[in-house]
């Protein structure tokens, strides 16, 4: 009958049958402004929800999927349980008591590492086998406890580390340059928080080097990129001072980084990773540029930092080693 003839033109030969699933464990603002960013951007198709308040993950579980109707593709979104986590392709964590007010990130890590040990025994339990994402902060050492804890191989064990102030330096630095900030090539490196730096010797606006571009103006353009660094440290403080939360950059740099492990990208991004001697580090999870497929990190790129930035991650893997070896 009409409709029934093949239509010309080659059949696609591959096409993907597994499911593409993401568990979030902690329905906050952090855990729903990213579950908000990857119904928005067709990220997944499963998207489960888990929170110590089961009613909560319920609510947002229905919210979300109201909106399918006016989404780009379709997912079947719900709140689970732990044993939900089983055949996910990534399971990622926003649970977590938030920053206060005044508040450094470390001052966190006491808290936070006793909700986690309620966390990954179960998730681990569920026979889960994929990629552990952490959002958690203090992110770096929530990152290296989620490691330790579920005895997982550390290259996939991955926290959203400095994916975020990279964003941020980058919107920053466009801002200033005017430049599209996906044309400027810079990273935030080191710890998530207040020893974070900029390697400046690194920092590119498409292929030109930034410290090469001050040119002329340079002691007032150096002084402008030690603002920024300055700024992007601060950037968190300013946010939570004014609304008590930030949930919107991180919910979209989780989702950057999901997309690079869904889709197997290769993608180089900020997150926190384990260091096996890289930048001549060890025993620390910290913010470095690495390149992300489906197999979690793939690799830590060896940049060729100056000895004073080499200093700088020096001082910031100490600060997390010291943090770490303090409480666990
Ligand atoms: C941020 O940098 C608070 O870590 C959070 O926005």
């Amino acid at each position: 009958g009409p409709g029934s003839e093949p239509l010309p033109g080659k059949v696609s030969g591959r096409m993907r049958v597994d499911k593409r699933k993401v568990v979030i464990v902690g329905t906050g603002m952090v855990g729903m402004s990213y579950a908000y960013s990857l119904l928005n951007q067709s990220v997944c198709d499963e998207l489960v929800l888990i929170d110590v308040n089961k009613t909560r993950a319920i609510g947002e579980a229905m919210d979300l999927n109201h909106g399918l109707a006016f989404a780009n593709a379709s997912m079947t979104i719900y709140a689970g349980e732990y044993s939900d986590c089983a055949d996910a392709d990534i399971v990622v964590i926003c649970a977590g008591v938030a920053q206060k007010p005044g508040e450094t990130r470390l001052d966190l890590l006491k808290r936070n590492a006793q909700v986690f040990r309620s966390i990954i025994d179960p998730v681990t339990s569920s026979g889960f086998n994929g990629i552990f994402l952490v959002a958690t902060n203090p992110v770096d050492i929530m990152t290296r406890i989620t490691c330790v804890l579920s005895g997982f191989n550390p290259r996939r064990v991955l926290g959203s580390g400095t994916a975020l102030d990279t964003a941020r330096l980058r919107y920053l630095l466009g801002e200033y340059l005017k430049v599209d900030p996906r044309n400027v090539h810079a990273y935030v490196m080191g710890e998530h928080g207040d020893s974070e730096f900029a390697p400046w010797s690194q920092a590119l606006l498409a292929t030109k080097p930034i410290l090469e571009l001050c040119g002329e103006n340079d002691a007032v353009c150096r002084e402008r990129l030690v603002q920024i660094e300055e700024e992007v440290r601060t950037a968190a403080y300013k946010i939570i001072e004014a609304k008590n939360a930030t949930y919107y950059g991180i919910g979209m740099a989780l989702t950057r980084i999901t997309k690079a492990i869904l889709g197997d990208e290769h993608s180089v991004l900020t997150v926190s990773a384990m260091m096996r001697g890289d930048f001549g580090q060890r025993d620390v999870f910290v913010g470095a540029p690495c390149i992300i497929n489906q197999n979690g990190i793939q690799k830590v790129l060896p940049l060729s930092l100056t000895d004073e930035e080499m200093e700088k991650m020096n001082k910031s893997c100490d600060t997390l080693r010291e943090s770490f070896e303090g409480i666990f």
